[in-house]
């Protein structure tokens, strides 16, 4: 069983150390681990062309991307993605959420994600996630960082672990905080002992502070006048009892995101997008046109 093991943050910075920590726990329980850092990579950004969307959910095709091989390491990272069994990420928080190293390998993923949803229908893979804040302004880094793992996991929810560490700006900082490096070799192990027991959607080993019990997630969204799990788009509902909070959940897996009803609603709507332009295309080149010469951009 192989495990990748992928860090968006500094060489030898908290995420590296963490990370590395977790991959002695998943080599012991008996895993092959690889580390790679994204920095050495240089994934450019998505262009936003949209050509793996179209090829894949419009035309049935194998994705493609408008960026060469050539151009960036992205074609490596994925050649090592697809051979794992199970991924272990490692992402700083940057402005309150995963750093953009991270945002660039998730958002290139359509490129490889037809091939990756395959292999996961053949057999399941596992992720276990490591953030890390120099403050706890780090409101939406765990959110993202596990979108990203399942994402890996072909949408499937199969996060074994999450671990967050706070208040530590300064690179290496991790291993002077009681206990934290012995919790990231737990959350490797955690990720070994789902991958090799393949436990499915009941995986999870964590204990962060969560409310969904979907995506292990905590928190709520007040959307077209629900309170829902913006991860999972479940609908909630909060009352107080005794002075506390307490959540129920009146929708459950068969409606989530990551069900086979969330996935048919979700291509649905994105054929429908693209039909759009396919139906109305002189319409829009129409309305376009006089915005097209009203402005020049600005060169850098
Ligand atoms: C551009 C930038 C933005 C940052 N924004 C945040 C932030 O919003 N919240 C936070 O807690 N830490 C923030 N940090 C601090 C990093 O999360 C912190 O230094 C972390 O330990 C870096 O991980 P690394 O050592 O693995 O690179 C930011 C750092 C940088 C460079």
């Amino acid at each position: 069983m192989k495990v990748l093991a992928v860090s968006a943050g500094r060489r030898m910075g908290n995420c590296e150390v963490l990370l590395r920590h977790a991959m002695r726990g998943a080599a012991e329980a008996g895993c092959e681990v690889q580390l790679i850092r994204l920095q050495d990579f240089e994934i450019k950004p998505c262009l936003g062309c949209e050509v793996c969307i179209t090829k894949k959910v419009l035309d049935g095709g194998d994705s493609v991307c408008a960026i060469p091989e050539s151009a960036d390491g992205y074609s490596a990272y994925v050649k090592l993605a697809l051979e794992a069994d199970g991924y272990l990420l490692a992402a700083p928080c940057y402005n309150l959420t995963a750093a953009g190293r991270m945002l660039d390998m998730l958002n290139r993923q359509h490129r490889f994600l037809s091939q990756l949803k395959q292999k996961c229908r053949e057999k399941a893979r596992y992720a276990a996630t490591i953030g890390v804040g120099g403050s706890d302004w780090t409101n939406f880094l765990m959110p993202i960082l596990n979108f990203a793992a399942t994402e890996l996991c072909g949408s499937r929810m199969h996060l074994a672990d999450q671990l967050l560490a706070e208040f530590h700006p300064a690179p290496g900082t991790v291993v002077l905080e009681e206990g934290l490096t012995d919790r990231a070799f737990r959350l490797g192990r955690n990720l070994a002992q789902a991958m090799l027991a393949d436990q499915g959607r009941d995986c999870y080993l964590g204990d962060a502070e969560e409310v969904c019990p979907i995506c292990h997630g905590s928190h709520l969204q007040l959307r077209h006048g629900r309170l829902i799990c913006p991860t999972c788009d479940i609908a909630a509902r909060v009352t107080e009892e005794d002075g506390a909070l307490r959540i129920t959940w009146e929708q459950g897996y068969d409606l989530c995101r990551w069900s086979e009803y969330g996935d048919k609603r979700h291509l649905d709507a994105i054929r429908r997008g693209h039909g759009r332009l396919r139906e109305h295309r002189e319409q829009v080149q129409a309305a376009l046109e006089p915005l097209r010469g009203a402005f020049t951009p600005v060169g850098p």
